[in-house]
């Protein structure tokens, strides 16, 4: 018996990264999980790899429409996680501003949206986890747009966990900080990537960066906390709270 048996899971981002670990910790927990991305070929790779019958369905979270028929694809939705989209780093002057347009259009709209068509397929006791990161706390250079990004979700779902509690519907956050083995795009040459981590790290208290299991865990704890509501939870190693 898993925890999640007889759930329907639907993980935006899931075919790599963070979002692939959470579906992996779901499903090994008895969860039915769809995963959603762009690319097919990774969504069936991913979907191979995890066994347990995860499946993939193509979508764009930046296009309205494709995140309708990701929703439409369940009979209903007992756990939202909305893991997709990207970074953009660089300087306030140098970023092509419809970088920034994009960036809100994939992780903000994109999550915004998915909950607008999830929310009618939820019951009581459902659950929705929205992705941002620590920029939403921690100031960081050359990250403006993104730190911009990640307020945005972060007072999103606050305000969400208010709407959606009568429905029994719980509401959080998670926020990662920087984490390993993702397929995100720093925006540093390869060679340079080094010693970019390592400055990045010398932020961490615990002085290595996370782990996708370590979101993974935090997302399962979202997931089966019945009293855990209208929480942006920071897992980073300590950095916010120096
Ligand atoms: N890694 C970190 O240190 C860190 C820190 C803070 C926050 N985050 C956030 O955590 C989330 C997960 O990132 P990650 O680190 O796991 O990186 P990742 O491995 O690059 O995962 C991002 C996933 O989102 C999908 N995606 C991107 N744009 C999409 C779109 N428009 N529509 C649908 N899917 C899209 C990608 O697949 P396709 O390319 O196939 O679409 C990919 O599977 C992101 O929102 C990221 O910004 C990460």
């Amino acid at each position: 018996m898993g925890a999640l048996d007889g759930k329907i899971a639907v993980i935006t981002g899931g075919g790599t990264g963070i979002g692939l670990a959470i579906a992996e910790r779901f499903a090994n927990e008895g969860a039915e999980v769809v995963i959603a991305g762009r690319r097919q070929q990774r969504l069936e790779d991913a979907a191979a790899q995890l066994g347990h019958g995860v499946r993939g369905v193509v979508t764009d979270v930046g296009d309205d429409a494709q995140v309708k028929r990701l929703i439409d694809s369940v009979p209903r939705v007992d756990l939202l996680v909305t893991c997709a989209g990207g970074a953009v780093f660089g300087a306030v002057e140098t970023v092509p501003s419809k970088a920034w347009r994009d960036l809100f259009s994939d992780r903000f709209f994109g999550q915004l949206s998915a909950c607008h068509y999830a929310v009618p397929k939820m019951a009581a006791g459902s659950a929705i986890i929205l992705c941002s990161g620590i920029a939403g706390h921690a100031a960081l250079v050359n990250y403006s747009g993104g730190a911009g990004l990640c307020g945005a979700v972060n007072a999103m779902g606050r305000s969400l966990s208010v709407e959606l509690a009568p429905k029994g519907i719980r509401v959080n956050v998670l926020s990662p900080g920087l984490t390993r083995d993702t397929a995100i795009d720093w925006g540093v040459p390869p060679e340079q990537l080094g010693a970019f981590m390592d400055s990045l790290v010398s932020n961490i208290p615990l002085k290595r960066p996370g782990t996708v299991r370590d979101m993974a865990d935090a997302a399962y704890f979202l997931a089966t906390c019945s009293y855990a509501t209208g929480q942006v939870i920071d897992i980073d190693g300590g950095w916010t709270a120096v």
